[in-house]
């Protein structure tokens, strides 16, 4: 299930017209291979789907960070979702425009806000009465006019999603109480350097059904509308986060078209503009990551297939159980299929890419295609057991170009010193 972008021609499979296990044997594996044109075709689907309300766009920019990326989606109109000084970094190197940048986050440092307010971004959605003081702080000390800013509304919507992905049920860190959220506006209403302008939610990641949304929406609603009855403040709009679930091994992606429906029907007439956070959507199947089968071994009456990738270059199977699928790049299975756990080199038991997975047993050399690795691949890879970060391609309208280069070993010691 989820082949997503991939085709297989002639028995080898191919990513944005090129193939893979060409692009395999030019930039060696680990490899990160992107489709440019899926991620422009993911961010249409997006926009068709709430088509009537032209919803910004915010790219979740944690989901994958590449600049090459980033510049394609800023490009095609599209916003970001930073969390970071880091991220805001890349969202304005890759072009981003900063009326376009919205910063969320339950721990932004006092630093973070002034470059936030100094770039000029849209908005701070603030997570807790602290860090909205802190904001007015910081917005008061700055030549700017101020700081614009929304509130996290946590709607205590629990969704269907791993534990660690879930983010909008009360006992969660992130977010605010309604009750409380309409205190925070009726402060930020009169304090004279910050400017109550949206209001946010965000649910968690991988949701696949449309009902927490429009529960949360309708949260979220419901306050805007407090804010504008109790504290006499109209805000300008509704940023309805991220989490749009995709396609994957375990099952099938969440309708958004049908969601889209439902949520310009709640907004007809609101007077709010639509924000969107996706990260996962946008990235998510249009990139693969490339391992070689090293060994083939058998232990314990079980069948591991060693790859030269593991935890440290895709770490969502061992943390979040993600079901990737994983097939042979070429049609050249040794013979029939058989139930293998396909492991990394990592010296952790719990370091694998796929458990109990009927694969045509591949011999060693045979390339492997992790599918639906764009978002939160490399972006979560690692140098454990001091291995280096691989490369990353991007393939766009049939050219396939480094947008990455492979760590050198130099780079895994770059900053460290033999004796202090
Ligand atoms: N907006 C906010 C405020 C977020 O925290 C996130 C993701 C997004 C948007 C984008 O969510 P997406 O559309 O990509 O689902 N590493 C985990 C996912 C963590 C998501 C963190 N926040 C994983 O690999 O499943």
């Amino acid at each position: 299930m989820g082949a997503g972008v991939l085709t297989r021609v002639g028995g080898t499979l191919r990513c944005g017209g090129r193939c893979l296990a060409e692009l395999a044997g030019d930039h060696d594996t680990p490899l990160y291979v992107y489709d440019g044109g899926r991620v422009l075709e993911r961010l249409a689907t997006l926009r068709a789907a709430f088509a009537p309300l032209t919803p910004l766009v915010a790219y979740s920019v944690k989901a994958n960070p590449n600049l090459a990326l980033l510049g394609l989606v800023a490009d095609a109109g599209a916003g970001a979702d930073i969390v970071s000084g880091g991220e805001l970094y890349r969202a304005l190197r890759a072009g981003v425009q900063p009326q376009r940048i919205v910063f969320a986050g339950v721990g932004k440092t006092r630093e973070e806000m002034r470059l936030g307010i100094e770039a000029g971004i849209k908005s701070f959605h603030v997570e807790s009465e602290q860090e909205m003081d802190a904001l007015g702080e910081v917005a008061r000390s700055g030549s700017a006019a101020g700081a614009a800013m929304g509130v996290r509304v946590n709607p205590d919507v629990s969704s269907p999603t791993h534990e660690y992905t879930r983010t909008g049920h009360a006992a969660a860190k992130f977010g605010v109480p309604p009750d409380h959220a309409v205190e925070l506006y009726r402060r930020a209403s009169a304090h004279p350097f910050l400017r109550p302008v949206g209001i946010n939610v965000h649910l968690g990641s991988q949701i696949r059904t449309p009902e927490p949304f429009l529960h949360a929406l309708d949260v979220v609603l419901d306050v805007a509308d407090r804010v504008r009855r109790d504290v006499g403040v109209r805000l300008e709009y509704v940023d309805l986060g991220g989490g749009f679930g995709i396609a994957d091994g375990e099952a099938g992606e969440l309708d958004v078209a049908a969601l889209g429906r439902e949520v310009a029907a709640r907004l007809d007439g609101c007077g709010l503009e639509l924000l969107l956070e996706p990260g996962r959507f946008l990235v998510g199947d249009a990139g693969v990551l490339l391992t070689r089968v090293l060994y083939v071994k058998r232990a314990g009456g079980k069948t591991f297939v060693v790859t030269d990738a593991g935890m440290t270059e895709l770490i969502r199977p061992s943390h979040y159980g993600g079901v990737h699928a994983v097939s042979l790049v070429r049609d050249e299975g040794t013979g029939a299929l058989e139930r293998v756990d396909v492991v990394g080199p990592v010296c952790e038991q719990g370091d694998f890419l796929a458990q109990d997975r009927l694969l045509p047993l591949p011999a060693p050399g045979a390339l492997l295609c992790v599918h639906q690795a764009g978002a939160y691949g490399f972006a979560m890879a690692s140098n454990y057991n001091s291995r280096r970060r691989p490369a990353e391609v991007l393939v766009r309208d049939g050219d396939a170009r480094v947008v990455r280069r492979r760590e050198s070993w130099e780079d895994l010691v770059r900053g460290e010193v033999v004796d202090a």
